[in-house]
């Protein structure tokens, strides 16, 4: 049996819930904490993907079967591509066939994907069921397992059919993230480093004394970085769930970075290295608005480069500043006169600025101030 590393709780009132973290397979451990918070579930869906499935999902099965649940298992083909309504469909389609019934359960096995599908469909199955996250991505753990935003891409971009939807409970392995490709792994570091920038100048620290031990998936290491940006990201989302102000800051990065993956073609770059980017010029931005000391932009790029993440937003083979501010405008949820830009006033220290669009251009166009 697996062993619990360290809880902590998301304060959200009486949809508050445990985060988990465990060193060892997580099934038996999630089928306890299903018995214990959901008592009246009798039949469990178990949604996962095509590379998880086949690693993980026969050990959770059996653990949800062994604590008296009736499961069904229903594998999506791995990818981004998979997060659309037709595969809400799919899931809809599994848990009606296998009876689930209100009170009882979905559980999501497998990275962001299957955690933002698993979510919308508990969301929308019988007005809302209730539902168990145990991610296995390095990004999900560090980031989209908490907080409950769920939902699917349509054809027009990401994420634009979604709910607010919280799990009852997260688990999270650090056993599972051995079988992650290297990439993946970084991709979810740099989601880390980004929860670093925002609130948590002392974790930026740990990140770089410990980043060799990081990136080779050191079950402690790992296990303290997920714990501290579970604790940040459920921090914001207790004071913000429904995305009306602070949650916003953790979109830090992510304007660029959203807007190197839209010109270079989704699947060129990670989603962790575009946002990588994306934070290297929000620290620039920063800077040259005058909010940020000088060498902000320095150290997060030394921060990158210790991850093995790309860290020069200008090199040869990437989008110009004025082709990215453009694409940046155009985004599907984008407002065409302005944004409101996630800063760093410092290093664990982020704040929200309205600006204009030539505003940004011209910032980062400028020469950088003149340091006395
Ligand atoms: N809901 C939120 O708040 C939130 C936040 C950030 C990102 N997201 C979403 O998350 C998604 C990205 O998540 P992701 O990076 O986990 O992508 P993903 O789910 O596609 O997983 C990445 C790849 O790793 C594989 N994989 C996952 N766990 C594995 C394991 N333990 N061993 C081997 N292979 C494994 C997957 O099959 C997939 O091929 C995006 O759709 C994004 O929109 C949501
Ligand atoms: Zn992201």
């Amino acid at each position: 049996m697996a062993v619990i590393l360290d809880h902590l709780d998301v304060a959200l009132g009486a949809r508050a819930y445990p985060i988990v973290l465990v060193d060892g397979l997580p099934g038996e451990i999630a089928a306890q904490l299903v018995r214990e918070r959901i008592p009246g579930a009798t039949r469990a869906l178990l949604v996962t993907d095509s590379n998880v499935g086949p690693l993980y999902a026969e050990g959770v099965r059996d653990a949800l079967a062994a604590a008296g649940l009736a499961v069904a298992v229903v594998e999506l083909p791995a990818g981004e591509a998979t997060k659309d309504l037709q595969t809400i469909a799919t899931v809809l389609d599994a848990a009606l066939a296998h009876g689930l019934l209100r009170g009882d359960v979905l559980v999501a096995l497998g990275g962001g994907v299957v955690g933002d599908i698993t979510g919308f469909a508990a969301a929308v199955l019988h007005r809302g069921v209730d539902f168990v996250q145990i991610p296995t991505s390095l990004l999900a753990q560090v980031d989209s397992a908490v907080g409950g935003k769920t939902g699917v891409n349509h054809a027009r971009g990401k994420n634009l059919i979604g709910a607010f939807w919280q799990p009852r409970a997260v688990v999270s392995s650090a056993t599972v993230l051995r079988t992650l490709d290297p990439r993946e792994v970084r991709c979810g570091l740099a989601e880390a480093l980004k929860h670093a920038l925002i609130a948590d100048a002392a974790l930026l620290d740990t990140v770089l004394a410990e980043a060799a031990a990081l990136r080779a998936l050191d079950p402690d290491a790992t296990a303290r970085l997920v714990r501290a940006c579970c604790g940040i990201k459920a921090a914001v989302v207790a004071a913000d769930e429904r995305d009306h102000g602070q949650r916003a800051l953790l979109n830090f990065g992510h304007t660029f970075g959203h807007a190197f993956e839209l010109l270079l073609g989704y699947g060129a770059l990670t989603h962790g290295e575009a946002v990588g980017l994306g934070m290297v010029l929000a620290a620039r931005l920063s800077e040259r608005l005058g909010v940020a000391p000088a060498g902000l932009e320095e150290r997060v790029r030394a921060a990158l480069d210790a991850l093995g993440l790309a860290s020069d937003p200008d090199a040869d083979g990437l989008p110009d500043l004025a082709a990215l501010v453009d694409a940046a405008r155009g985004d599907k949820k984008a407002d065409a006169s302005g944004v409101r830009f996630v800063v760093l006033e410092d290093v664990g220290v982020a704040a929200l600025r309205r600006l204009s669009w030539d505003e940004v251009a011209q910032r980062l166009a400028s020469p950088a101030p003149e340091r006395p």
